[in-house]
């Protein structure tokens, strides 16, 4: 009944179980035990109790034990012992969550395990959900939660969307105009939109994530989508002039200047501080849907093109990108970006690149050498309907129901073996321009989620659907268990 189904897994004889005051022996991994030691304490009511000595519930954590995959673990539960494995601890964890899904919710129910036999480790290293906290606001507390959902999931990127048109949540200290202009916009009906972050969130959302083995990619956008950034520095855009947050959806035709070293040197800056707060190798630069309206107006543009020999605009943006990865590059991290940005000019070697229009961006990043994360919108896109329209809240306008998602393969037909190694994962995506609350975001993420985790992790050739359901029951109650509002599965199918 495990959610995402491991790659390994044989019954055995008994049960297991824990009482009182067991002890739980954890050498070089006790802030694991640090998170189980909660979770069992919260369910039934008692503590697991931490030994320096041999216990009857032993974590062992074995950087030797080559034979374990470096994110995977080996679980063997037995009616006297519980003994997992692991040869890191990004392994050990994963098996954690395993244990936390095989006892029951609560002490309405025995606190016992099946015995069992689990070998198990994901079939990608990037298992991704992406929150956009631009067009509607969440704040840290939310986050910690999202975070909490990728843990249980086995999931192990949050890919935070922390600037957009209408919003700039992240504090930056060279440019605080950022948040004091960009965070807020005036709606339609008169009311206010604001929200941003305090660099003790931010910490505080790092460190959550950390032990729990996820790592935080923050996405900065630009040259598009920058219209919060421009309505606090007007000169950032090619036409100068002072224009609003935006309130509305879509794109926008005022992107960040290409020709102006200004703002080159702005983003550059911005990066530096975004490079200093975030401990992971991945910076998010954004790059999608960059209009070029203003920068065929715009003399500074032009002379830039003139100056560089650039031919087209679309390469004006690839000559932008290429200089912020270069930047990005000397600061010892790794850019990603949208699709868009393999248009036009040459990105460092180790870019990696998120195809969301489709697979064919991806397809194409990686005959060239870069790693793909794809995120297709047709079947990673958690802001369109589960279901049919009339009967769902409200979304973008396009149907992704559950089984489309666990349909979803990461490496499309035709990518060869060694092109294939450069498919990192995949992710889901949760736009949020219309999902204004947390308990829609909830509704909207369950039980898609739960399709993606086991996309994500489990071996391809085990996947089926319908045993995918019945286990889904399982994890619907999980869910409810902890509060989580999901969208409720369908009776199941005479
Ligand atoms: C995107 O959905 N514009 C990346
Ligand atoms: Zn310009």
């Amino acid at each position: 009944m495990l959610i995402p189904k491991p790659a390994r897994i044989a019954a055995r004889e008994g049960r297991f179980s824990l009482a009182p005051g067991m002890r739980i022996h954890a050498p070089g991994a006790s802030s694991i035990v640090d998170l189980i030691r909660p979770a069992i304490r919260s369910r039934f009511g008692f503590d697991l109790r931490p030994a320096e000595e041999e216990a009857s519930i032993r974590l062992e954590l074995d950087p030797d034990a080559r034979e374990i995959d470096p994110d995977g673990y080996v679980l063997s539960i037995e009616p006297r012992s519980l003994r997992l494995r692991a040869s890191t601890r990004p392994g050990l964890f994963h098996g954690a969550q395993t244990i936390l899904q095989l006892l029951p919710d609560s002490a309405r129910e025995a606190p016992d395990l099946a015995c069992c036999e689990i070998a198990d480790h994901p079939r990608f290293r990037w298992r991704g959900l992406h929150l956009d906290v631009s067009r509607h606001f969440f704040d840290a507390e939310r986050i910690l939660e999202a975070i909490d959902w990728c843990a249980m999931h086995k999931l192990n990127v949050l890919h935070w969307h922390l600037t957009d048109d209408q919003g700039w949540r992240l504090p930056i200290e060279s440019f605080p105009r950022l948040v004091e202009v960009g965070s807020r916009r005036l709606e339609p009906d008169g009311s206010v939109h604001r929200g941003a972050y305090a660099l003790d969130d931010i910490r505080r959302v790092i460190a959550h994530a950390a032990r729990r083995f996820v790592e935080i990619v923050p996405e900065i956008e630009m040259p598009g989508h920058a219209r919060a950034a421009i309505a606090a520095y007007p000169e950032l855009s090619c036409e100068g002039e002072p224009l609003p947050v935006p309130s509305e959806w879509g794109i926008f035709d005022d992107v960040l200047c290409a020709g102006s070293d200004s703002a080159l040197d702005f983003a550059r800056r911005v990066l530096d501080e975004v490079s200093g707060i975030f401990p992971g190798r991945f910076v998010h630069i954004g790059g999608d849907e960059c209009p070029k309206a203003r920068w065929a107006e715009c003399p500074r543009c032009r002379a830039r093109m003139a100056a560089e020999g650039i031919g087209d605009l679309g390469n004006l943006q690839g000559w932008f990108t290429s200089r912020v990865g270069k930047h990005l590059e000397s600061l010892g991290k790794r850019m990603i970006g949208w699709d868009e940005i393999l248009s036009g000019g040459s990105l460092p070697p180790d870019a990696a690149v998120m195809s969301w229009r489709g697979f064919r961006g991806g397809i194409d990043a990686v005959h060239r050498g870069h790693d793909v994360v794809m995120s297709p919108t047709d079947h990673c896109y958690f802001d369109y309907y589960q279901g049919p329209p009339e009967s769902e809240p409200p979304a973008f306008p396009r149907e992704l129901p559950l089984e489309k998602v666990y349909a979803f393969d990461p490496v499309p037909p035709g990518i060869d073996h060694a092109s294939r190694t450069r498919i990192l994962g995949g992710q889901a995506n949760v736009w949020t321009e219309r999902i204004p609350t947390w308990a829609h975001l909830q509704y909207m993420v369950f039980p898609r989620l739960c399709a993606m985790a086991e996309v994500l992790w489990s071996p391809a050739e085990t996947r089926d659907f319908d045993d995918f359901v019945r286990r889904l029951r399982r994890q619907e109650q999980r869910l409810d268990a902890l509060g989580i509002r999901h969208r409720p599965l369908e009776p199941p199918r005479a």
